[in-house]
């Protein structure tokens, strides 16, 4: 590889959950604090961090693809690193099969990025997919300024091994960021404008830590402190796991106004069988029974979960049961996928792999399902006064968009003399449902 000159500006390419979301955004504070810019619109930067997922299938294949698209305006290409879980799978190949790509860095690693670049602009190419616990988090720069809604990583990795997923794989054990770290982060964000904060991890259920007095607190206590920040006035958490949602969790729902009364809570599938096979270590049943619990908490819980069809020997009559499962339920919002063999997963090589038209079917049968619950709870909503958080600007001169309690979106006009500014919680009866967003009017008070 030649030596280049150093790169002025860069652009963070970041796919798939919330938590390359947020590390796409450490790493862009990282580059910024080097002096190099965010990329104006609509041209290519000189730096490009693709930030990857390989959660499900053909990721690889497409961080190949976009290297080979990407171009700046001169025909030339840009520096090109890339990171997230991609990297941290298949970094070997991704230095072997693309010249192009002069960095490769894990999402344990990325912290090392500016180093990187230094070698980068020197002509070498560098690899690092270490997996060293909690250090990135020690290096990396406080935020400035933060959108209303933030986000907080508090744990990463995952001990299920559920059978058909790379997670424990690519981005390791779980470790649990400590209590006085995320605190501090909390405080920062709330100055730098935050005013929700969803605190993120693979298995944030699992988080773990001590409090300011020495004592063992879990998630429950984790949301109990920092609900205490003023002008904090949201806190939301994803992603669960229904076996370590314990009693204080549920309570916390009842007692913590600022926890908001959202639950994204994965399922997977309705069937026993395939949950075993799915080393899920919960039953329909046992999942059931847990979210009557938390609604026992906090009646007006809007429910969210996560759903694979085709899983290795998944017949008509077990898929059946997962249907039943979402009309159990009636979820407020989901998320379906087709099953995807992961290499080196155990599901990947069990017998009984679905052919592709019945996954088709299936998620087709599953998702018209769940986009009827959809709206469904969305026209159940219409009538209510809330609070929505404004996070941006509508379409339409004067308009609004925000988020409800219920994480539903909702656009409102402002009102005549409107004085209305992003973070604030505005008062706002919702008049009109569609599948993915309500119409809200401003009120001055709202539902008890
Ligand atoms: N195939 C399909 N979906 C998967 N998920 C995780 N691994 C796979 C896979 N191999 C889904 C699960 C998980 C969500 C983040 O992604 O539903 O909850
Ligand atoms: Fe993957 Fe299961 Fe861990 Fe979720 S709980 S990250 S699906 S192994």
């Amino acid at each position: 590889m030649k030596a280049t000159t150093p790169p002025k500006t860069y652009r963070v390419k970041s796919f798939g959950c919330q938590m390359n979301v947020y590390d796409g955004e450490r790493m862009a504070e990282l580059l910024a604090e080097r002096g190099i810019a965010p990329a104006p619109d609509g041209e290519e930067a000189d730096l490009v961090v693709l930030n990857t997922c390989h959660i499900r299938e053909k990721a690889a294949e497409k961080v190949y693809s976009d290297i080979g698209r990407l171009a700046k305006a001169d025909g030339t290409k840009p520096m090109i690193a890339v990171a997230g879980c991609v990297a941290q799978a298949e970094g070997e190949e991704i230095v072997a099969r693309a010249p192009a790509v002069s960095m490769v860095v894990g999402p344990q690693a990325y912290h090392r990025l500016p180093a990187m670049i230094d070698r980068a602009v020197m002509g070498e190419r560098a690899t690092d997919t270490d997996m060293p616990p909690n250090t990135k988090f020690d290096v990396l720069p406080r935020r400035r300024k933060s959108a209303p809604a933030a986000f907080l990583t508090i744990q990463e990795g995952c001990d299920k091994f559920c059978t058909y997923c790379v997670v424990p794989y690519t981005r390791g054990a779980e470790i649990s960021r400590p209590f006085a770290d995320l605190a501090e982060e909390a405080r920062k964000l709330v100055e730098a404008g935050a005013r929700e904060i969803t605190l993120l991890g693979q298995n944030v259920s699992a988080w773990s830590g001590e409090d300011d007095k020495g004592h063992a607190i879990g998630l429950a206590g984790l949301v109990r402190h920092l609900a205490r920040i003023d002008g904090l006035a949201r806190i939301r958490y994803t992603t669960s796991h229904p076996a370590d949602m314990d009693d204080a969790l549920i309570a916390a729902h009842g007692e913590i106004d600022k926890l908001m009364p959202y639950l994204h809570l994965p399922v997977q599938s309705g069937s026993d069988r395939v949950l075993k096979a799915m080393n899920r270590s919960h039953t329909a049943e046992s999942y059931l029974r847990l979210l009557e619990r938390f609604r026992a908490a906090r009646p007006d819980l809007a429910l969210s979960g996560d759903f694979i069809v085709g899983f290795p020997g998944e017949t008509e009559a077990e898929f059946e049961e997962t249907l039943r499962i979402v009309d159990a339920v009636g979820y407020a919002q989901a998320f379906s996928f087709k099953y995807s063999p992961r290499p080196g997963t155990p599901a990947a090589t069990m017998e009984g792999q679905v052919a592709r038209d019945v996954m088709d079917d299936r998620l087709q049968r599953l998702q018209a399902a769940l986009n009827r619950d959809q709206l469904a709870f969305n026209e159940r909503s219409v009538g209510r006064t809330c609070e929505v958080l404004v996070e941006r600007k509508g379409k339409h001169e004067g308009q609004w968009l925000g988020k409800s309690p219920w994480l539903q979106s909702v656009w409102f006009d402002g009102a005549p003399g409107d004085d209305t500014r992003l973070g604030d919680l505005v008062g706002v009866e919702l008049v009109q449902a569609g599948p993915n967003s309500l119409r809200g009017m401003v009120r001055e008070t709202v539902d008890a």
